[in-house]
């Protein structure tokens, strides 16, 4: 397994309440392959990728990601995993305004370690005829297509990300998800998506279900879809 998550615990403390993100979470993923978070809003998915990402801490139990238990990492070598290691992709695209397309992937791809060619990410996102224009010159789905192509620039063993589709319309939604198949494919990325759409787990390999932190259901995808042929 690549990577295994075991009874995983986290609560936030405000003041005098006390509230549980996590219960006992348990989810593993083949390396590979397209994992699916799935649950209502609160329910704990973005604090679940969170941990798996070091951007976190849990409370309790263990993360083990390639091999490694990132849970017993010191906040040095969670740097280093975060770098090396994850690819991140936020709902909010989190681009540099005054930076153009090329130049956004590239910040990441100067502190990457064994970056993939910037011509070949920019292909595989369909925007190398709108390398050399700025983010607002966009549309939403080509700037969150930008964002997957700075996640992916790095080459990460684990590709994360928190509900990208849910300011897309459909049309850009499926491009998105086909795009995140064709890198899992091309590159061997391990992805975990989470979304509040129970559509878009037909294109998972593993769909876990979260309720109220807890880990509810767990389905195993013999035949993911084809992200084009997803309907909602
Ligand atoms: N930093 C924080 N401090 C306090 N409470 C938090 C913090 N982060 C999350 N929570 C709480 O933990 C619970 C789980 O939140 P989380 O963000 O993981 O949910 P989610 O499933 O990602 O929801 P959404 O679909 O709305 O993004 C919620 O009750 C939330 O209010
Ligand atoms: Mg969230």
């Amino acid at each position: 397994m690549f990577m295994v998550i075991k009874d995983l615990c986290k609560s936030y403390q405000a003041g005098e309440i006390e509230t549980v993100a996590l219960r006992n979470a348990s989810i593993t993923l083949n390396k590979g392959e397209i994992g699916v978070i799935l649950g209502p809003s609160g329910s704990g998915k973005s604090t679940l990728m969170n941990i798996i990402g070091g951007i976190d801490t849990a409370d309790r139990g263990s993360v083990i990601v390639d091999n490694q238990e990132i849970t017993k990492f010191d906040d040095n070598r969670l740097t280093e995993y975060r770098r090396e290691k994850i690819g991140f992709v936020f709902q909010s695209y989190n681009l540099i305004p005054h930076l153009t397309v090329s130049e956004n992937i590239e910040v990441i791809e100067s502190i990457s370690k064994d970056p993939l060619p910037l011509s070949d990410v920019l292909a595989a996102v369909g925007l190398t005829d709108k390398k050399n224009r700025f983010p607002r010159e966009l549309s939403g789905g080509e700037q969150q297509r930008v964002a997957i192509a700075r996640a992916v620039i790095k080459n990460p063993h684990l590709l994360l990300c928190d509900e990208i589709t849910g300011a897309l319309d459909y049309a850009s939604a499926i491009d998105a998800l086909d795009l995140i198949q064709e890198v899992s494919n091309r590159f061997g990325t391990t992805v975990l998506i989470i979304t509040h759409n129970t559509a878009i787990s037909k294109i998972a390999n593993r769909v876990y279900k979260l309720r109220s932190g807890e880990v509810v259901d767990c389905i195993v995808n013999e035949n993911p879809s084809d992200a084009r042929k997803v309907e909602w």
